[in-house]
């Protein structure tokens, strides 16, 4: 999971390279896309204090954002909370849905200016800035559809002549803080389902990545949703931020974040014993048995591993592979990473783009520095290449043991550590050998071993022979210390409401 700030001052920024990103900004289609305000009480709101946004492919300012205060916070959660009241009253689920529709059409109909955006901003090349988009718009449309079917029940009593009934009914305002390697699915898949309960959200999106949450936000306004239901409160302020966990007003909070925040922000959510969802850090195992496709398992490593070069909560952070397969299964997975081709995202050659910044790659370094210094060998990669921006180059390890860093620390970048392993029942062990508990692959073919293994390991989320578990359709969570909560799929909605029972007695029935 990222860290919610880049903890290096200057971020390591460069001069030079401006061109990169004014070339990208002059050629959107729509840029008045491209916003650097907050969005409080249904205004844009522009500030003298700002915060830079860095472009990590050159290194250097993107822009300057507003930087909210508490007092803006405190705005914001008021006005949202006059605004849900009113506004879930006078509206039915099913118009809801429609606005969530329209949302869905705006957004992929500007898929190249956000993909742009997005890129420019967190680094992802830009076909994968794109899929995101895509990824983003998904879960609107999953919870437009979602928003008419949040069912009640009606319960046999115990008692004579009596009923009982459920209702779903809005939390209220949501508090929603985002992680910055997501910029746009991570604002989606929580704001959609909250308005599709009848929500109002106040966020605080990435301080690294706010360009991307402005442009949704103002699809949104122009799809129709009110825009005192939904407001941004970007900042680099902490303590300003920290209202959205303490407010009294505030009923729930989702958090996509590292561990250590989330159980901060659990710790002050508890004094108004807000409801929370927590996506937190994850330690993923990828294991490939002897008995795996070893093609369709280097396949799904490229891509658990390597999406968003390497910065998503999912992705494969130890590769267990069984002895008698291991340096095949490495010598394929070489071969594939070294065809990967690093540069800035929107270099329509580039297969890799950067991290999101400097500490990001002083991380990667330093897993690969330890690993190494206990015996760890490089099989390709292990050094930064010559670029002005925050680059590493995608690395393979091999001899890998559970005594490194890396075994116990999710990297958060492009970094396939190989561990070798004899039996499944060691692997088991070893797999589920860290606090964090978010996702979990293997590949084999035998479907006894298939049954076994998913449910041996402790995770919120397993893939079988497959790298892609993140849709719409399907909960998103962990178990552990990776947090709890799931979103998407059918409960995504429930996270943001409450459960009434109405017991209606004596009935003449
Ligand atoms: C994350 O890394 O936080 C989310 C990844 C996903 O949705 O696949």
């Amino acid at each position: 999971m990222p860290a919610e700030t880049n903890g290096s001052g200057s971020n390591g920024a460069k001069a030079g390279g401006e061109e990169y990103h004014q070339k990208a900004i002059s050629a959107l289609k729509d840029s008045s896309l491209f916003i650097s305000d907050a969005f409080i009480d249904g205004q844009w709101v522009d500030k003298e204090k700002k915060f830079p946004v860095y472009e990590p492919a050159t290194a250097t300012v993107l822009g300057n954002v507003t930087n909210c205060d508490l007092d803006d916070f405190k705005k914001a959660i008021e006005s949202a909370e006059k605004a849900q009241v009113e506004y879930f009253a006078s509206t039915t689920a099913a118009q809801r849905g429609a606005l969530l529709r329209k949302w869905f059409d705006l957004i992929t109909a500007n898929t190249d200016d956000i993909g742009t955006i997005l890129s420019l901003e967190n680094g992802k090349t830009l076909a994968e800035a794109k899929g995101e988009v895509a990824y983003a718009a998904s879960f609107v449309s999953w919870f437009s559809e979602e928003a008419t079917r949040s069912y009640g029940d009606t319960i046999p009593s115990q008692y004579p002549n009596t009923t009982v009934l459920t209702y779903k009914e809005p939390v209220g305002v949501c508090g929603i803080i985002t992680p910055w390697n997501f910029p746009a699915a991570m604002i989606t898949r929580k704001i959609a389902p909250a308005f599709a309960a009848g929500c109002s959200v106040v966020i605080k999106p990435p301080s690294e990545t706010p360009y991307t949450c402005a442009a949704l936000t103002k699809l949104a306004i122009e799809a129709g949703i009110p825009g005192k239901i939904l407001q941004v409160c970007p900042t680099k302020d902490r303590a300003a931020a920290t209202e959205l966990a303490t407010n009294p007003i505030v009923k729930k909070l989702s958090f996509t974040g590292s561990t250590g925040v989330g159980k901060m922000l659990a710790k002050l959510a508890a004094g108004t014993l807000k409801r929370c969802s927590l996506e937190l850090g994850g330690n993923a195992p990828f294991i490939v048995f002897e008995d795996a496709d070893l093609d369709l398992a280097v396949e799904g490593a490229m891509f658990c591993k390597f999406r968003c070069t390497g910065q998503t909560c999912v992705c494969a952070n130890r590769l267990f592979v069984q002895n008698s397969v291991a340096e095949k299964f490495t010598a394929k997975l070489v071969e594939k990473v070294n065809a990967l081709k690093v540069g800035p995202g929107l270099d329509s050659s580039t297969t890799q783009g950067p991290l999101v910044n400097k500490s990001g790659v002083d991380k990667v370094k330093e897993h690969v520095e330890d690993a190494v210094s206990k015996g760890a060998k490089i099989e390709t990669g292990g050094a930064a290449p010559d670029l002005p921006g925050f680059y590493y180059n995608p690395t393979v390890l091999s001899g890998v043991t559970p005594k490194m860093v890396v075994a116990n620390d999710e990297t958060f970048g492009p970094l396939a550590p190989v561990f070798a392993f004899e039996t499944e029942k060691d692997v088991i062990h070893m797999a589920n050998d860290t606090e964090f508990g978010l996702a979990g692959y293997f590949f084999s073919k035998d479907i006894s071993r298939v049954m076994r293994v998913a449910r041996a390991l402790q995770c919120g989320m397993v893939g079988v022979n497959t790298g892609k578990i993140s849709a719409a359709e399907a909960p998103f969570g962990g178990v552990k210390e990776s947090g709890y909560g799931r979103e998407g799929s059918s409960l995504g909605m429930l996270e943001y409401q409450n459960v009434k029972s109405v017991t209606i007695g004596n009935l003449d029935v």
